[in-house]
């Protein structure tokens, strides 16, 4: 038995997977083989669900049916919003997304994890429901009336009219749906693999994806997105930058947005949104903000380059989802509406051949201690 401590589990493998690779020093990502830069500029999320969840691209006939699918699932149950009603309008979305998803399974009895049918039905509603949540709870706290799904519309449209109450035009629906593209998987990442230790003990999907997006939320992963934005206006103007990140390195501060375990070389996901991100300020015209996330990006790669530290996809998602208006607080739950597709893939390939994760430990405690009742303690930890 190896006894090896690796920590953060590092070049680990966990699992067998044919859902996405990553070739982290030529900055190669695919889905099911597909290279990622194809995927953002031809497919749209419903297809790219489809890939990861089934295996290959959907034919006309099974993409019209998962699009009908999943806007028949978009609707919430009434008391789901109430839960989001009762929660704080100061709390955080991620907190009111994992509590919703965790609640949602206890309206879907149908859940036995053996039955084929009913993984494919929770899929579904938990990808068509996602967005439902994330934009109630936005415009509940946000004062406004919660919306009801269009049915007429993609997914990616209809979470933006949820979320603004306006039809979005195609370029915003186009952007947005590239991040979601994007986000969609990402092999072995910690919120996945957080949902695969979950989804082996034969918990139902719902408590899988509960839990997965709580370990997205922490700044070292999803949430480091808002906190980028967070940076950016901390800088405050493009001649601020240099100072700011020196002051940070030499604080061996995290710059947030950059480095990657596996990347080694630029994130392709990172490029796909930085290009985004010029597309979309050429249209709606620069703003400062962007201006120095381009300067933070140029001095951090001068810097840490060579360590092969570079922008991450959260380096410039942040600037996408700010052109289309969305507070920074909420970046991570779409984030997640993104990689539920993944976390579901790798769930269903997780029970195909399960075995319940239990790693083990290097004990560093002592033995034998006497117990002694509490009139008689004292030392270091009274
Ligand atoms: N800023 C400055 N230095 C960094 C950074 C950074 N963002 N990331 C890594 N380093 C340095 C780190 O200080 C260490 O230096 P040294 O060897 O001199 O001690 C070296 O690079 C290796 O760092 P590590 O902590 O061993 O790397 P890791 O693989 O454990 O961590 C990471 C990966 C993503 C957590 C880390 O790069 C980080 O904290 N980045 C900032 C947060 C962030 O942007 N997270 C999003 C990641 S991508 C999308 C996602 O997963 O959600």
């Amino acid at each position: 038995m190896p006894h090896e401590f690796v920590p953060g589990l590092e070049g680990v493998p966990i699992a067998e997977s044919a859902i996405s690779f990553v070739d982290g020093l030529k900055g190669v990502l695919e889905y099911r083989g597909i290279r990622i830069e194809n995927l953002a500029e031809h497919s749209t999320y419903e297809e790219t669900a489809h890939l990861l969840l089934k295996g290959d691209l959907p034919d006309q006939a099974a993409l019209g049916s998962l699009i009908h699918e999943l806007a028949n699932h978009r609707r919430l149950e009434s008391q789901i919003i109430d839960l989001l009603k009762c929660l704080p309008e100061y709390g955080h979305p991620m907190d009111a997304l994992q509590a919703a998803i965790a609640a949602l399974g206890m309206f879907h009895p149908a859940r036995d994890v053996t039955k084929d049918a009913e993984n494919h039905l929770s899929c579904i509603r938990l990808i068509a429901k996602l967005p439902s949540i994330v934009s109630a709870f936005e415009r509940f706290r946000n004062g406004a009336e919660i919306l009801s799904p269009r049915e007429d519309l993609g997914h990616t449209a209809n979470f933006l009219y949820t979320l603004t109450g306006v039809e979005p035009n195609h370029v915003s629906v186009k952007a947005l749906d590239v991040c979601l593209i994007l986000h969609a998987d990402h092999t072995m990442n910690a919120s996945t693999f957080s949902g695969r230790v979950t989804g082996s003990t034969l918990a139902d999907p719902y408590t899988v994806v509960s839990s997965a997006v709580g370990t997205l939320s922490g700044p070292l992963h999803g949430g480091a997105n808002e906190q980028v934005l967070d940076m950016l206006r901390e800088i405050g103007s493009v001649q601020n930058a240099e100072t700011y990140i020196e002051n940070k390195m030499a604080n061996k501060d995290r710059i947030m947005g950059f480095g990657h375990r596996v990347y080694k070389t630029k994130d392709p996901r990172a490029i796909i949104l930085r290009r985004l991100a010029d597309e979309m300020t050429e249209e709606h015209g620069s703003t400062e903000l962007y201006e120095i996330a381009l300067r933070v990006d140029e001095i951090v790669t001068e810097r840490l380059g060579e360590k092969g530290i570079f922008a991450n996809v959260d380096f410039y998602s942040g600037i996408v989802y700010d052109a289309l208006g969305i507070r920074s607080d909420a970046f991570t739950p779409i984030f997640a509406m993104g990689r539920v597709a993944g976390w579901l893939a790798h769930w269903l390939e997780q029970l195909i051949d399960n075995r319940i994760f239990r790693p083990t430990q290097i004990y560093a405690g002592e033995h034998d201690i006497p117990y002694r009742p509490a009139e008689q303690r004292g030392g270091k930890s009274s």
